[in-house]
């Protein structure tokens, strides 16, 4: 891993054990579908997150997150800790959270989440800031908690990102302390009521920094007043969970480890890129040396222009 041992990351949030049946689609209300053999995957937007960032390499990373006292734990705790992620782990009386997924033949996904453990972390379960650069933060535990740790964590200047999935409105004094929010367009119009202008619901949301993702269209943002747009690197999507919170992880880790937004942006489209062509939530996220690899192969193929261009 090329890392800055001394700039870490801490993400608090919510770990599943994923249970994943492929089916034909996802059915739709009322609907039985018959699918292939069931999966089980380590989780959670925080751990994927987590795990994302861990893997991406530039900076150390940590979380803080809440697990039963049972069976569905130890692969969670095993996947995170093979990454590196060092862990405060709250020992819940309730069962560890549970993901319930279905994904299609398409690689569209739907997932209801039953968040056992998840939902006894509370606001004082935040572990001390000495050293952490950034607190990546997300919607599976509860909102006073999610709430709790950014206040602390900006009056200990600390940067906050919060990746506000699943979509929910948010209270201002949550908003108010985050330094960056990254959204998908559902996300964002659960936030502002703006459903159908894009332009409109962006400048609706009062952050220094803020990042739209928008699927096969790649990625827009505002940063400090300033427009990026990144493209979307295009490849065979087998199975999208856990795209977003790749495209989290690895965005966070680069920009703790002092890329500038574009690059930032660029990085974590490329993870983001690759963990569709996995199946699973935590076994898709690509390490760093993948992640290079997508990169050097984009950069030559604009050196070397579109491979179809006709003779002159
Ligand atoms: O974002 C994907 C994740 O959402 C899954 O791993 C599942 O556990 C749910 O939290």
């Amino acid at each position: 891993m090329t890392g800055n041992k001394h700039l870490s990351v801490l993400v608090a949030g919510s770990a599943n054990l994923d249970f994943v049946v492929r089916a034909s689609h996802v059915p739709a209300p009322g609907e039985t579908v018959l699918g292939h053999d069931m999966a089980t995957y380590p989780g959670g937007k925080g751990a994927n997150q987590a795990l994302a960032c861990a893997r991406a390499g530039g900076a150390a990373t940590r979380m803080l997150l809440a697990l039963g006292d049972d069976a569905h734990a130890e692969p969670i705790e095993q996947s995170l800790r093979a990454a590196g992620v060092d862990l405060s782990i709250r020992r819940s009386d309730r069962a560890t959270g549970t993901a319930f997924i279905c994904v299609s033949d398409s690689g569209e996904n739907a997932i209801t989440v039953a968040p056992g453990a998840n939902a006894a972390l509370r606001g004082d379960d935040l572990p001390a800031l000495d050293g952490v650069s950034w607190l990546l933060l997300q919607l599976e535990t509860p909102l006073d908690a999610v709430q709790a740790w950014a206040q602390r964590a900006r009056a200990a200047g600390v940067k906050v990102a919060l990746n506000a999935a699943p979509a929910h409105a948010l209270p201002a004094g949550l908003l108010d302390c985050v330094d960056l929010l990254i959204v998908n367009e559902g996300e964002l119009a659960a936030l502002t009521g703006i459903a159908d202008d894009l332009d409109a619901a962006v400048a609706a949301v009062q952050v220094p920094q803020l990042i739209v993702t928008l699927g096969a269209n790649g990625c827009l943002a505002r940063i400090d007043g300033q427009r990026l747009r990144q493209d979307a690197f295009a490849v065979e999507a087998v199975d999208t969970t856990a795209a977003g919170d790749t495209f989290c992880g690895a965005l966070i880790a680069a920009l703790a480890g002092g890329a500038a937004p574009a690059a930032a942006l660029r990085r974590a489209s490329a993870a983001s890129a690759l963990a569709c062509t996995r199946p699973g939530a935590q076994t898709s996220v690509p390490t760093h040396a993948e992640v290079e690899a997508l990169l050097h192969t984009a950069d030559r193929r604009v050196v070397a222009g579109p491979a179809s261009a006709p003779a002159t």
